[in-house]
């Protein structure tokens, strides 16, 4: 069995622990708060569905104790600002970059055996920063994003198909941001590419929707997201714990693949129980190799500001 533990008991963090309790494949879940009693509270509720769900793993929630966290097989850092109103991007990144600080130091110190996967924005800037500061070996630090991302084009693509999101596969490259790069060439269902079953005016406009999924959200909502954000943290940790080895799209450390050094950006990777176990690089065509650039480039403009 196995322990994680979830730093920032917030929207995206308690849903991944609720996922992630209820699924069955943990011993302990931890949740870690900064704000008293937030975590604590957030926990007991989760662990209050175990009779009506039935599952046996245990949820436990504290403010700031770091202890609690030892031993853990995964940590997953969600703690952090979403954007709100009269904030700049640049702005965001800096507090949440002294979030991340605080954060790393002690939950590598206390759990320096696990592997992290970042959520906190701006993501691919987040989990660059906090590989670069736990020193850990880059397969086992790992940024959440295009799970989000290619769910959200998957169910996109079931609805103007009117077919199940189940036989939607889908893969989709670069930064967590309106850079990113859905690839209709690696788009089926069943098998057969939408390529074909789409008109290309069609499949644009379920692009630009994906491109923009998390702004549709956070405007209807007033903050970001966290039903499908946490749900895709919890699918990435049963990728890892169950060593399931899938394939799937996530912000890892590139050293050459697609032409790309010293960066952290969305590519298929195969996730097992050491980590990232494979960077799996596609062919691209011209227009897809320029598109994943023009979108390297927006992470690069944005780890710049860190000056890391
Ligand atoms: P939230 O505001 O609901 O939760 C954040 C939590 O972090 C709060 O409970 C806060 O008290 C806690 N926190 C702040 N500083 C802390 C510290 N030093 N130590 C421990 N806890 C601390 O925000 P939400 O919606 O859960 O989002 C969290 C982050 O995830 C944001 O940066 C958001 O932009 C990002 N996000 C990323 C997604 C992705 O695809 N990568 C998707 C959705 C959100
Ligand atoms: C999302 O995509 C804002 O990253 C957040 O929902």
């Amino acid at each position: 069995m196995a322990k994680v533990s979830v730093i920032g008991a917030g929207n995206v963090g308690a849903t991944a622990a609720d996922v992630i309790a209820r699924s069955g494949y943990c011993h302990e879940v931890v949740l870690l708060d900064i704000k008293p009693g937030l975590a604590e509270g957030k926990a007991l509720d989760i662990a209050q569905t175990a009779p009506l769900l039935g599952f046996d793993t245990q949820v436990r929630g504290v403010t700031n104790d770091y202890k609690a966290i030892a031993d853990s097989d995964i940590v997953v850092i969600t703690s952090g600002r979403p954007r709100s109103p009269g904030m700049s991007r640049d702005d965001l990144i800096h507090v949440n970059a002294d979030i991340i600080k605080s954060v790393i130091e002690p939950a590598v110190f206390y759990a320096p055996n696990a592997i992290f996967i970042i959520v906190t924005n701006p993501l691919d800037t987040m989990v660059y920063y906090a590989y670069k500061l736990s020193r850990l070996p880059s397969q086992r630090v790992i940024g959440m994003a295009g799970v989000l991302d290619t769910a959200r084009y998957r169910y996109f693509l079931a609805q103007e198909l009117n077919s199940s999101v189940q036989d939607i596969e889908a893969m989709l490259l670069g930064g967590h941001g309106d850079t990113m790069v859905p690839l209709p060439r690696y788009t089926t269902i069943s098998g057969i590419p939408v390529v074909n079953l789409l008109s290309k005016d069609k499949l644009d406009a379920i692009i630009e929707r994906t491109k923009f999924g998390g702004g549709e959200l956070t405007k209807l909502l007033g903050t970001s997201a966290w039903y499908a954000p946490g749900t895709a943290v919890a699918q990435m940790v049963a990728s890892i714990l169950l060593d399931q080895k899938r394939v799937l799209p996530c912000s890892v450390y590139l050293q050459g693949q697609y032409d790309l050094h010293d960066i952290y950006v969305g590519v298929p990777a195969k996730l097992g129980r050491n980590g990232v176990e494979e960077i799996i690089q596609l062919a691209l065509n011209e227009e897809e190799k320029k598109l994943l650039l023009t979108s390297a480039e927006a992470v690069r403009a944005m780890n710049a500001v860190l000056k890391f």
